[in-house]
């Protein structure tokens, strides 16, 4: 039977029902919820102008929060999070976010059209530094993030008319005040772990079906009794899918909400990087080992598609120009396929852009591993990790097909 899609939202649990699965969550703040100050600008991830921030649990008993795009994000995949949008800034007494004062006394707006974004991805920076890192309502003077770091965090964000250096004097700046009342993250994760699943979420509408499993084997399970159904992860491809190619997707699965696809392992011979992390997150990881891979992961996309898109989808797509590539491919990378069948493991071939075709037929990709390379294929990371255009032909000639042979 079809579940409710639960989430946080102006402080209550919402439940949905009666939305298609592939209802964009900008979609349903515009038209359903009338929240309206989250805009619309291009619909594919590339503004900012609908910049929202999500809160799930840590891990830890607090919730992280991240800036993503909620034009390609969809609804059912809310389920168990914390939702903030730009009408959450405006304090009980109606007075205004740090975040929006600021912005107003550097004159970081001109037309007003991207501030709402910018906002977002401003509280999300504020939130993080905050109180993940004090347990303060505001950044302490050591914990501030540099002008640079600022400058990463809003490379999601387009401003046509103001330019950029007030809306950073604002970010700076904003950090100087606490807001009348801050998120009360220990509250936010009590009312997160009341709505969380023990077993797969199901939602259904208009005869298609949305199902989030927990666990590895639920997936494998339902991958293997409908073999057509899509597999969705952080939705910075599928969703323009939906949002610029009207595609209908049939039944979706959503690996999102599955802990054995989320885990980050550093070993002495292994990084092992589950497929559902998120790519901000893998490097994370990966540049602690390999320093050198930052520069690609600023090159990717932003900090909300990186926030939002995961180092699995990137593989499965089977994209000419995914940027993991070449880093993958350098560093001599494994793949670790899930089906019904069990677990395969698969050389580097597959991580050439191969993927997608395995997983047409019945796999899941659980999870990416990477043998520390010796200097010389630490060189090798740094030349091939740069030319994208090399990487198109190599990837796209050639290798197709292999994955199935090993
Ligand atoms: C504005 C914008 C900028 C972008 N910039 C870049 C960029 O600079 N570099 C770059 O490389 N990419 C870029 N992308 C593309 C995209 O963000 C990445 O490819 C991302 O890694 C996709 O991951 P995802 O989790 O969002 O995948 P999804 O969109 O959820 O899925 C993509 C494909 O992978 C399949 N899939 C996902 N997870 C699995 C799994 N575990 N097992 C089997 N199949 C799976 C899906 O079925 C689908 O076919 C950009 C996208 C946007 C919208
Ligand atoms: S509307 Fe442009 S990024 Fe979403
Ligand atoms: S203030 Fe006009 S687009 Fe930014």
């Amino acid at each position: 039977m079809s579940q409710p899609i639960r989430f946080y939202h102006r402080n209550a649990i919402q439940e949905v029902s009666g939305a298609s699965t592939t209802r964009t969550v900008l979609q349903y703040l515009r038209e359903d919820a009338r929240c309206t100050g989250t805009k619309e600008g291009c619909a594919e991830g590339d503004c900012g102008a609908c910049t929202v921030v999500i809160g799930e649990p840590d891990g830890n008993g607090g919730v992280a929060f991240k800036a993503v795009n909620a034009c390609v994000q969809f609804l059912p995949t809310l389920d168990g999070r914390a939702l903030f949008t730009v009408e959450d800034l405006r304090q009980p007494d109606g007075s205004l976010h740090p975040v929006q004062q600021a912005l107003i006394d550097c004159h970081g707006s001109q037309c007003d059209f991207c501030t709402p974004g910018f906002a977002m991805s401003m509280f999300a920076l504020y939130e993080k530094h905050g109180h993940a890192t004090t347990g303060c309502a505001h950044a302490c003077e050591k914990t501030r993030p540099s002008r640079q770091q600022i400058s990463d965090a809003l490379t999601g964000n387009l401003c046509r008319c103001t330019g950029y250096r007030p809306i950073i004097d604002a970010a700076e700046q904003m950090f100087d005040h606490a807001p009348l009342a801050p998120v009360n993250v220990p509250a936010l994760a009590r009312t997160l772990e009341s709505i969380r699943r023990d077993d797969t979420f199901h939602y259904e509408h208009a005869g298609r079906r949305f199902d989030a499993p927990r666990t590895v084997e639920a997936l494998a399970a339902l991958k293997g009794s409908n073999p057509n159904v899509r597999i969705l992860a952080g939705s910075t491809d599928v969703g323009l899918w939906v949002t610029k190619q009207l595609r209908d997707l049939g039944d979706i699965v959503y690996v999102g909400q599955i802990e054995g696809f989320r885990h980050v392992e550093t070993t002495e011979e292994w990084i092992e990087i589950g497929a559902g992390v998120t790519v901000e997150r893998a490097y994370d990881e990966i540049v602690k080992t390999y320093p050198e891979l930052e520069e690609t992961r600023l090159r990717f996309a932003s900090l909300p598609i990186r926030n939002a898109g995961t180092l699995g989808g990137n593989v499965a797509n089977g994209s000419p120009i995914g940027d993991s590539m070449p880093g993958l491919i350098a560093l001599n990378a494994r793949v670790v396929l899930q089906s019904v069948n069990g677990t395969q493991r698969h050389a580097r071939d597959a991580a050439r852009g191969s993927l997608h075709r395995v997983s047409e037929e019945g796999h899941g990709g659980q999870r990416v591993r990477r043998r520390h390379p010796c200097a010389n294929a630490r060189r090798q990371a740094r030349q091939n990790a740069v030319p994208r255009l090399q990487a198109v032909e190599a990837f796209r000639f050639g290798h197709l097909g292999r994955v199935r042979r090993l």
